[in-house]
């Protein structure tokens, strides 16, 4: 079974809060997800593994470390999913990013695939998933089964919020998959959005309802 990484840190709790807030507006909704995503970069990337290099200080010789240049790629889950990907970048700039579009059926909360484009050596590459909201799961497993079937091996998923319902549906459809989340909320409402949640993640980023 994968692991669950809740990332509690005081820094993204405080700015969750405000991206939750139905008072924060389009512009600082759209700069504080973009900060949690960058903040949550800087932990998912904990396991990156390093070489060892020879430097010069200015005062001596060393043996110093940097990233073992592994392949990653990012990807987020459109439209949403597009709001986390300047906040990575910021700590991963040669990482590559593929997209993958899904929307929710309103009627039947099933994900419709519409876009998929990755980069093209997806076998050699480590994949980071994204989207803000992980709620019945259906999208975040389509996304994933989307990814494995063109070839990628090594895959996290990465969100905001989770619905315990979303979290369980993952696990089950991809138990190799860990999942990073800032936030486990309560559960899903009659609509299948997430209670306390923060509402529609895509309207919210991009001004429309
Ligand atoms: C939202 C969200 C996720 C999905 C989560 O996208 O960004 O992709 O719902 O719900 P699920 O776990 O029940 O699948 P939406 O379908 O609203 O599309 P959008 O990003 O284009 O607004
Ligand atoms: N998609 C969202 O944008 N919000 C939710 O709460 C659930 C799905």
């Amino acid at each position: 079974m994968s692991k669950v990484y809740v990332f509690d840190h005081p820094l993204i709790q405080h700015k969750l809060t405000y991206i939750r807030d139905k008072h924060t507006g389009t512009k600082e909704f759209r700069e504080l997800v973009e900060e949690v995503a960058t903040l949550m970069a800087f932990e998912i990337t904990r396991d990156l593994p390093l070489q060892e290099v020879d430097i010069e200080t200015p005062v001596s010789k060393a043996k110093a470390k940097v990233i073992a240049g592994k392949k990653l790629g990012i990807i987020p889950i459109l439209r949403a999913g597009i709001g986390m990907v300047d906040g990575i970048l910021k700590l991963i700039p040669a990482a590559k990013v593929g997209h993958i579009g899904l929307y929710r059926d309103p009627e039947t909360l099933k994900p419709v695939e519409y876009y998929v484009k990755l980069p093209t050596d997806v076998e050699e590459r480590d994949f980071i998933v994204v989207d803000p909201m992980l709620a019945t799961g259906g999208s975040a497993v389509e996304a994933i089964h989307a990814l494995k079937k063109r070839g990628a091996k090594n895959i996290k998923f990465m969100c905001l919020i989770a619905a315990p319902e979303g979290v369980e549906a993952v696990q089950q459809a991809h138990p190799d998959v860990d999942i990073y989340i800032a936030a486990l909320d309560e559960k899903l409402n009659d609509h299948g959005y997430i209670v306390p949640g923060l509402g529609d993640a895509g309207d919210r980023l991009f001004g429309t309802k």
